[in-house]
């Protein structure tokens, strides 16, 4: 049954809209893996806070709604590049309802040092 699924939009490096469902429950690390979605290097760790490669960022609204940020995930977000005010860590947000027609977008990089400067160019 689709009904109780939560759509989510990932926008991708290319910037392109990716339009996919998950369960209540999932993260949106689950969600990437289980919809094989092509994020280079995403979700390196599995999911076990030990990297920063499922790094999203969000519009402000929705981060609010996104629930509290754990020091371990904020820890691991500091070493996270390009990280924004409204950066989390994909593998950290679990979907519910309430986060219907969500927007996450994939950083340009996860290691890419040149990324400040680059940042501006890339749209
Ligand atoms: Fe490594 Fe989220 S997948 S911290």
């Amino acid at each position: 049954r689709s009904d109780n699924k939560v759509t989510v939009n990932f926008i991708n490096r290319d910037g392109d809209r990716i339009t996919v469902k998950g369960s209540p429950g999932e993260s949106l690390l689950d969600v990437v893996i289980n919809e094989d979605l092509d994020f280079d290097g995403f979700g390196a760790c599995e999911g076990t806070l030990a990297c920063s490669t499922c790094h999203l960022i969000f519009d402000e609204e929705m981060y609010k709604k996104l629930g509290p940020v754990t020091d371990e995930e904020m820890d691991m977000l500091d070493l996270a590049y390009g990280l924004t005010d409204t950066s989390r860590l994909g593998c950290q947000i679990c979907l519910s309802k309430s986060l219907e027609g969500m927007v996450a977008r994939v950083p340009e990089s996860v290691a890419d040092i040149r990324q400040t400067k680059d940042a501006e160019v890339v749209s």
